[in-house]
């Protein structure tokens, strides 16, 4: 049985005085039941206040929502892996579907950012999901299984890189409509064995994690389906009392 994952991305919520507060009243209920990593994606500028709050544990880690592929230069607005790093990130969320869809991320620019991520060391987890039209034409494994392979396609020695993998269903991101635990599991099989294909037995070291809709009603039901390695959760996760719910799940 893997370490569970369970990870919160707070997308464009709390600053860093919501993100203090919201750390100490999670840090002080928070009963780890000890076998589970939790994962906190803030707004990059809260990166540091979030690393601090986590610098003596190793269950609850930082992570940054998004990294530029290049190492520093004339990019306005944009933060490198290595910055990230440096501010306390100890893992980066790459292609999730707002900034695939909102902000035209494409799959080529996803694995240059694993790649980036890759190489120094800081380990990466590649979103991956189909929208409500590819879902209803018949395409959700194709679309899924493009993602997955061109993400990881430019990461060196991918057999030994840190990564996990989310799948989140476009559709089901911030709509209350999740995936059943069994359409869950489908997906997260495919993409399991398509790792095999890619990496061999190191596959099943690598924690797949699904993400849509999570709530404190319907996590442990997904928690428990098979190959769900754990959750990326986003509205439910903005406000400590609803996180530490899910969290101990
Ligand atoms: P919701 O939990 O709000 O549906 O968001 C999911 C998500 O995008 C997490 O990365």
């Amino acid at each position: 049985m893997k370490r569970p994952i369970l990870a919160a991305n707070w997308k464009m919520n709390n600053g860093p005085t919501a993100a203090k507060a919201f750390m100490s009243a999670f840090l002080e209920n928070y009963q780890p039941p000890g076998d589970r990593t939790v994962i906190i994606f803030p707004p990059a500028v809260d990166l540091i206040t979030v690393a601090a709050a986590t610098a003596a544990r190793t269950d609850v880690i930082a992570g940054i929502q998004n990294i530029h592929w290049a190492e520093k230069g004339a990019f306005t607005g944009e933060v490198s892996a290595m910055m990230a790093k440096d501010a306390g990130a100890r893992i980066v969320l790459v292609g999730h579907s707002e900034r695939r869809h909102v902000f035209g991320e494409t799959d080529a620019q996803c694995a240059k950012k694993c790649l980036a991520a890759a190489k120094v060391q800081l380990p990466f987890m590649l979103c991956i999901g189909e929208k409500i039209e590819q879902r209803e034409a018949g395409e959700t494994e194709a679309v899924v299984m493009r993602q997955l392979r061109e993400g990881l396609s430019q990461t060196p020695n991918l057999i030994s890189a840190e990564f996990m993998i989310a799948y989140e269903p476009v559709w089901a991101i911030g709509t209350g409509l999740t995936a059943s635990a069994t359409d869950a599991s489908a997906i997260h099989t495919l993409v399991r064995s398509e790792l095999k294909q890619m990496i061999g037995t190191r596959a099943n070291e690598i924690p797949i994690l699904y993400g849509g809709s999570v709530s404190a009603s319907n996590a442990a039901g997904l928690l428990a389906a098979p190959e769900v390695d754990g959750l990326l959760v986003g509205g439910a996760s903005v406000e400590a009392t609803s996180w530490l719910t899910i969290a101990q799940t």
